[in-house]
């Protein structure tokens, strides 16, 4: 079903209806996608290079590479990435692909190295990727090493927060993007955080399905008791108004008295950064931002920062991971539990993950067809689906 991709395809749907006995003209609503996006392999496999490759993603915090030979693996659009600690001031990513035949250069998730050696035949790289020794074969002999780099993916360190893009021809720069919420990110400081805990799920459901549930909170009440403990929900029909663009900024409203997102609304942690300082953390502190149609989304709140990526694996598959994080200098038993810190978004993924297969368990059937979407509250999902459609449709 490719043809579906190659034709425009509306979003925003314009009906006239019969509604209680009155013709009504001015119905104006917008639907999810037709079924086919969901389903079909074709399709998917066009996203690894429309989508997947063309936007930043959420890899990682640069506490994951401290010093110096400090590296960790992750796997954008079904690429090995390797991102590493070239310097004290560069962080850089390489495609973990040995030039010589191909193998992969790092097997272990996370290390410090002096070099990125080859396990196959031991070519050797140094920390910018350049190649600087081959067994048997010196400089010039056989071939110029200097032609024979690592092959480098873009990255951007934005905040303390590093995204990876595939893509030749990134977009513009995450400072330019997110430049709203920059004096917000320097209070809190998030270059001095700490990672206290992951969670990773694969979801037996299209990416899309996970990205439309994410956009909206319609579902929120009846499906969220925890997170609605802290937010506000009417608030937050409000807030995704606001996620019109595919680099957007917002944060999770509080209820008023609520300090954080946490089980019973108090913090969770020390404050972050500069709001130590103060002597009580402002009334409805936070900010956040995020990227989509591919979501990667941070969110920042007084005490804590949560961060939620995803990672398409099949049509019908994605892992979902969150992160959690505190300041670095919190002391765990004393500052915070790293459960307590995790507890609210855990509760809430496993409500979403159940709730995102089960959907998809209908979007698989054959006589699914798109309904509509409530503009008062589901906005961000077509919004996020046009900005999908564009970067399919790009040349
Ligand atoms: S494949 Fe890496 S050294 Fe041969
Ligand atoms: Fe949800």
């Amino acid at each position: 079903m490719s043809s579906t991709v190659q034709a425009a395809v509306p979003v925003q749907v314009h009906r006239t209806r019969l509604v209680s006995g009155v013709i009504r003209s001015d119905l104006n609503y917008s639907t999810i996608l037709p079924r086919d996006y969901y389903v079909d392999e074709k399709i998917f496999e066009k996203e690894f290079e429309k989508v997947f490759s063309t936007q930043w993603t959420y890899v990682g915090h640069v506490s994951q590479v401290a010093r110096v030979g400090d590296y960790f693996l992750d796997n954008i659009a079904g690429e090995s990435i390797v991102v590493v600690r070239e310097s004290a001031d560069r962080i850089s990513a390489f495609h973990n692909v040995c030039r010589h035949r191909g193998h992969h250069l790092c097997s272990s998730e996370s290390g410090n190295v002096r070099r990125l050696t080859c396990p196959y035949h031991f070519w050797s790289y140094g920390l910018d990727g350049n190649l600087l020794n081959v067994p048997g074969s010196k400089d010039g002999a056989n071939f110029d090493y200097n032609d024979w780099p690592l092959k480098r993916v873009n990255l951007e360190v934005f905040h303390g927060f590093i995204f990876a893009c595939l893509s030749e021809q990134p977009p513009a720069s995450l400072v330019e993007k997110f430049s709203a919420v920059s004096a917000d990110l320097e209070t809190v400081k998030t270059e001095s955080l700490k990672e206290v805990g992951r969670e990773s799920y694969e979801i037996h459901a299209n990416w899309k399905t996970l990205l439309e549930n994410y956009l909206e909170c319609y579902h929120c009440q009846g499906s969220h008791p925890t997170l609605c403990q802290s937010m506000d929900l009417q608030a937050m029909f409000r807030g995704t108004d606001e996620w019109q663009e595919p680099y957007f900024t917002g944060k999770v409203p509080l209820r008023p008295g609520v300090k954080t997102v946490s089980m019973d609304g108090q913090l969770v942690s020390k404050p972050l950064g500069d709001l130590q300082k103060l002597d009580e953390v402002p009334e409805g502190f936070g900010t956040g931002f995020g990227i989509v149609p591919l979501l990667s989304r941070v969110l920042i709140h007084a005490d804590h920062v949560v961060v939620h990526a995803m990672r398409p694996l099949d049509v019908g598959r994605v892992k979902w991971e969150t992160r959690w994080y505190v300041g670095s200098d919190a002391v765990e038993g004393t500052d915070y539990r790293a459960a307590n810190v995790a507890a609210v978004w855990s509760a809430t993924n496993k409500e979403d993950a159940a709730l995102c297969q089960g959907a998809y368990n209908g979007v698989r059937s054959r006589s699914f067809t798109p309904g509509p979407v409530d503009d008062s509250r589901e906005s961000a999902i077509p919004a996020a689906l046009r900005a999908y459609l564009e970067l399919m449709q790009a040349d």
